[in-house]
């Protein structure tokens, strides 16, 4: 479905997202023929920026999914605008305001704008009451206002619900879209397809026959270049709150009532209510910090010599943590959720493993090499799904081992998967909330993971652990004491 008419504003929009993700992303939606005909674009920045179209082509022929076509990028840059200014002065949303209602006459915008705070949290609240003051938030019957706003929400539940009321006081929840990218990606959204449009996996997607799931994102860079947003962050506030509680509700919710935004909501934030964090955090929880050495055949810096961080800067790049699902579909099933930089490989998956056949009518010696069944969901790279049985070795014996059986988007698919952010910004011009959270959900988020990160506060430094490796050992302890053991995907 094409956006209807419409314009969209960004403000930061000389940072790294706007140039990596942002621009290239409006640009292959304009190749896809998605955006509609007058749509205008709105740079908003500090400082003039004579050239921002050109910088603009330059961001999307260097990070555009889509390859470049002059007709089309000429199409979209005649609704290029620039508005130069501070955030904080007036004269910047003056301009802002004869910016976007030269644009609903010259291109037919209609008065819908759509405002993508591409900018550190410390400055929606000046932004958004700036909108208000100039008249650009709200919305009338013929017209939307919107307003796009990125993580961090907040550091802690306190500070979210802060963020949350400086915005509501301003855009109702409705017009606000909070972007977390992860659920624009294709292998996310067949989370729902896989267990609801299936009949062969939601009879054994419950406690009598899982035994545990286990959910990773793994990166192999590291934090480098990123200081400002990152020290005093870490993994399991850049990551577990957003990203992988997110990956987890999808995969342990109730069927939705359908697949409207408030039906699948309701179920989202029912299983996220359900979620604790399980103590005592010190044997459940493990957090690590990269140290200097060897990857893939580079020298890399530990973190402490990365530019900006301090020597003695306590910022977790590897976190792990447990959390029980509580209720009856998840009863004593633990959910393991661990992210980390600079590990072996870039990999994120969720392995839901099952338990061991109640029994085995087989030698002991023939079911040596036979784990648990699983079927692990592979979001990126390598897309698909993968499914781990035994199978009887070829031979004159009855020896089992393990074997996979595999969907790759590549041999099944000749469609090409849109980027998370084309999607993002696509459903935001639609104004289709679906795969944005809502305040409940990040709300929630932070009640599950704030105790552990007061007890990490408290309690020393984390543990180092070499690049290229599957972090630090006391992650291998957390699962050890339940018997198991991480993948190595
Ligand atoms: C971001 C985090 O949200 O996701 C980054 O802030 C991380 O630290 C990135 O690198 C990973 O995204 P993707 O899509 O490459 O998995």
């Amino acid at each position: 479905v094409i956006a209807g008419p419409s314009s969209l504003v960004i403000f930061g929009v000389t940072g790294d997202l706007a140039r990596k993700k942002l621009l290239p992303a409006v640009y292959d939606l304009a190749h896809r023929g998605l955006l509609p005909p007058g749509f205008a674009l709105v740079g908003c920045a500090r400082g003039q920026q004579e050239d921002f179209p050109a910088i603009a082509r330059d961001a999307v022929e260097r990070y555009a999914r889509t390859p470049f076509k002059e007709s089309v990028w000429r199409r979209l840059a005649e609704g290029i605008r620039f508005v130069p200014g501070d955030f904080g002065e007036d004269e910047t949303f003056e301009r802002l305001v004869k910016t976007v209602e030269q644009l609903d006459v010259e291109r037919g915008t209609g008065g819908n704008h759509a405002f993508y705070l591409s900018i550190p949290p410390s400055v929606f609240g000046v932004v958004t009451q700036q909108l208000a003051k100039f008249g650009l938030a709200t919305s009338t019957q013929d017209t939307w206002r919107r307003v796009v706003i990125e993580k961090p929400f907040g550091h802690d539940l306190t500070s979210a619900r802060e963020l949350n009321s400086i915005v509501g006081a301003v855009f109702p929840e409705e017009s606000v879209f909070r972007i977390d990218h992860y659920l624009g990606k294709e292998t996310v959204q067949n989370i729902l397809a896989l267990r609801f449009a299936n009949q062969l996996f939601e009879p054994i997607w419950n406690c009598h026959y899982v035994d545990h799931v286990q959910i990773t994102m793994a990166e192999d860079i590291g934090v480098g270049g990123r200081a400002g947003y990152y020290d005093g962050i870490g993994a399991a506030r850049d990551v577990i709150q957003n990203h992988l509680l997110q990956l987890l509700a999808f995969t342990a919710m109730e069927e939705p009532l359908s697949f409207e935004p408030a039906a699948l909501r309701t179920e989202k934030v029912k299983v996220l209510r359900a979620t604790q964090p399980v103590g005592p955090f010190d044997a459940t929880t493990a957090r690590g910090q990269y140290t200097g050495g060897w990857q893939g055949g580079e020298q890399v810096p530990a973190l402490h010599d990365e530019d900006g961080f301090a020597p003695e800067s306590r910022t977790e790049t590897y976190a792990a943590v447990t959390l029980a699902v509580q209720n009856r579909r998840w009863a004593g099933v633990p959910f393991y959720l661990r992210t980390g930089k600079r590990l072996g490989r870039r990999v994120t998956e969720i392995a839901v493993v099952f338990h061991r056949a109640p029994h085995l009518p087989f030698d002991s010696t023939s079911t040596e090499e036979l784990g648990q069944n699983a079927l692990v969901i592979r979001v990126q790279p390598d897309e698909g799904v993968t499914m781990r049985f035994g199978s009887k070795v070829p031979g004159t014996t009855m020896e089992v081992r393990d074997v996979t059986m595999d969907f790759g988007y590549g041999h099944a698919f000749t469609e090409s998967s849109p980027e998370a952010y084309e999607r993002l910004v696509l459903d935001v011009l639609r104004g289709e909330p679906s795969l944005f959270p809502h305040d409940e959900e990040v709300e929630e988020s932070w009640r599950i993971l704030d105790p552990v990160l007061d007890h990490w506060a408290e309690h020393g430094a984390p543990e180092p652990y070499p690049p290229g490796s599957w972090g630090p050992s006391s992650a291998d302890a957390v699962l050890a004491r339940d018997g198991r053991n991480w993948r190595r995907p």
